[in-house]
């Protein structure tokens, strides 16, 4: 999709990126842009590097060759400690098994990304507020993760990835550990932030109802990209 607006640039650009892991070649030859507000699905089969794609373009994973920009910047480029900052002002992710902190509360967990920040706990608390009520959690904020329903975990992992105002969500199967209408509920609840905020949704997800609703879908197949919807 060619954004239709002047001049934007890519909040990721992904340049011939290529993944090993010893002799298995997972990934070939990618090069993918993902621009601002737009709603890109990864599809595929099972074991075909979605994952392994999603962590790279989230840079929690480097490439074997390739580069990876966001935002403009290369991050091959940059220290751990630059693109660990450059990720957490920019992106937010969602997995599939939420990773919570299991010995701290949802309110301590949300705040995670904001850690690295100097922020009074003030306007910490403020923060989680917010995110907390947009996406219906208050009542939850003090209790621990093993006492939240999978719906409600989902939920609180989705207010931890956008409380740094993220130009990009990256969620690898956010629905796959919930039930239809849970799911339903998540998927909304992403493209509501998604038309508000402008952020760019990256899901990848085996649910073709999911992926039809993007303005993009790309399949990974044999570690390349088909075109499936553009
Ligand atoms: N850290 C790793 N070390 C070795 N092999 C790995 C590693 N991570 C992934 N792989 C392998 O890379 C391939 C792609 O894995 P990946 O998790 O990206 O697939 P996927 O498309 O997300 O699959 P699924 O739909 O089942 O989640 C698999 O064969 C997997 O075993
Ligand atoms: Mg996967």
């Amino acid at each position: 999709m060619q954004p239709s607006t002047i001049q934007q640039s890519p909040i990721i650009q992904a340049n011939s990126l290529t993944k090993r892991f010893g002799n298995l070649e997972v990934l070939k030859n990618i090069t993918l842009q993902v621009w601002p507000g737009e709603f890109l699905a990864i599809v595929g089969p099972s074991g075909n590097g979605k994952s392994t794609l999603l962590h790279i373009l989230g840079c929690i994973d480097r490439p074997t060759t390739g580069d990876v920009y966001i935002m403009s910047k290369n991050t091959n480029k940059l220290t751990d400690r630059q693109l660990a900052k450059l990720r957490n002002q920019t992106l937010g992710f969602v997995f599939q098994f939420f990773y919570m902190q299991p010995h701290l509360t949802i309110a301590k967990n949300i705040e995670i990304p904001l850690m690295p920040a100097r922020i009074s706990p003030t306007k910490r608390r403020k923060l989680v507020q917010n995110v907390a009520e947009l996406v219906g959690i208050t009542s939850q904020l003090q209790q621990k993760p093993s006492t939240l329903s999978g719906g409600q975990l989902q939920r609180a992992a989705i207010a931890r990835a956008i409380i740094n105002q993220p130009k990009a969500i990256l969620a690898d199967e956010p629905t796959d550990n919930l039930d239809t209408a849970n799911g339903a509920n998540i998927i909304n609840l992403l493209l509501n932030i998604k038309n508000q905020q402008n952020t760019a949704l990256i899901i990848v997800t085996h649910d073709q109802q999911i992926a039809h609703m993007a303005d993009r879908i790309i399949s990974l197949e044999n570690g390349t990209l088909q075109n499936v919807k553009i």
